[in-house]
């Protein structure tokens, strides 16, 4: 017996990364999954590969029409949503000095209005089914601060904000919303990063990192899988007290800033 049997779930996001393990982990425990993303050929390629109870659903996040219309897409193919991911998310590395304010709402749009829009769409049918789960994907810069990426930073902290707000509204109906928050992206976030970084290296800029100290746990870098299953222990019945709260998979990295290395 799986632990999402008989569950829906949306899964924005998740045409790669950490959106794709959770469907993955999800169809696992039984549950019927729609990926939601803009990047239609992986989003479908991962919903087949994936077998029948998946759907790939284009649909930009910041879009009410397009939450709309896959919502209509999920009630045909699935029925009601159990669970909703809000894993979608933009990034872009450079000092504040430099800021784009289009690309910061955009930002802002993605990673925050989205899981709003979002979060809306799915109460009427949670309702129905009198409960459900909202998994929000935090950040540890959901928790601290980090340089050049404020926009992001700011972002994460927002939907941490926007995570217990909702939650305080929504438990009496039984709706659990909670915020994960890892350390380091997928590859592909993270190559994101690091391109930025050499475009500007390339450019001439002498860029040195500061506090990379090493991580508390070794050399040990964080899997989507291991994000993938803490999004399934909050979606699932077994987290059922589980509410409002934030649960770091970062290694450590937030535990503290001292450490003595035994080689
Ligand atoms: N340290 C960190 O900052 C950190 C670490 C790990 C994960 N996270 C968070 O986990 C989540 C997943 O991260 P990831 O590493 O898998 O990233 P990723 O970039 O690999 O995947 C993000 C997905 O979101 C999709 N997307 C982007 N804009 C969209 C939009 N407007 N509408 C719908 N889909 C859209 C992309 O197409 C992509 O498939 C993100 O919320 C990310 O911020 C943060």
């Amino acid at each position: 017996m799986g632990r999402l049997d008989g569950k829906v779930a949306i899964v924005t996001g998740a045409a790669r990364g950490t959106g794709a393990a959770t469907a993955e982990r999800f169809v696992e425990e039984g549950a019927q999954v729609c990926i939601a993303d803009v990047l239609d050929e992986r989003g479908e390629a991962h919903a087949q590969a994936l077998g029948e109870g998946v759907c790939f659903q284009h649909l930009d996040v910041t879009s009410e029409q397009d939450w709309a219309a896959g919502l209509e897409a999920v009630h045909e193919r699935f029925g009601l949503v159990d669970i909703l991911v809000n894993n979608a998310a933009i990034l872009d590395v450079h000092p504040l000095a430099e800021l784009d304010v289009s690309r910061a709402r955009r930002i802002l749009d993605v990673n925050l209005i989205g899981p709003m829009i979002g979060t809306r769409s799915v109460l009427a049918d949670m309702e129905e089914k009198g409960g459900g789960s909202i998994v929000n994907l935090g950040s540890i810069d959901a928790m601290e601060g980090m340089g050049w990426v404020a926009p992001y930073c700011a972002s994460k902290f927002g939907l941490r904000g926007f995570t217990k707000a909702a939650a305080l509204e929504l438990g009496q109906k039984d709706i659990r919303v909670n915020l994960v928050c890892p350390s380091g992206g997928s590859r592909e976030l993270i190559q994101g990063f690091v391109s930025q970084l050499q475009e500007r290296v390339a450019a001439g800029e002498k860029i040195e990192p500061q506090g990379l100290e090493g991580g508390v746990m070794g050399d040990r870098r964080i899997q989507p899988s291991d994000i993938a299953n803490v999004i399934l222990f909050l979606a699932s019945d077994e987290a059922a007290f589980c509410h409002g709260s934030e649960y770091l998979v970062d290694g450590g990295h937030t535990a503290g800033h001292i450490w003595f290395k035994i080689d």
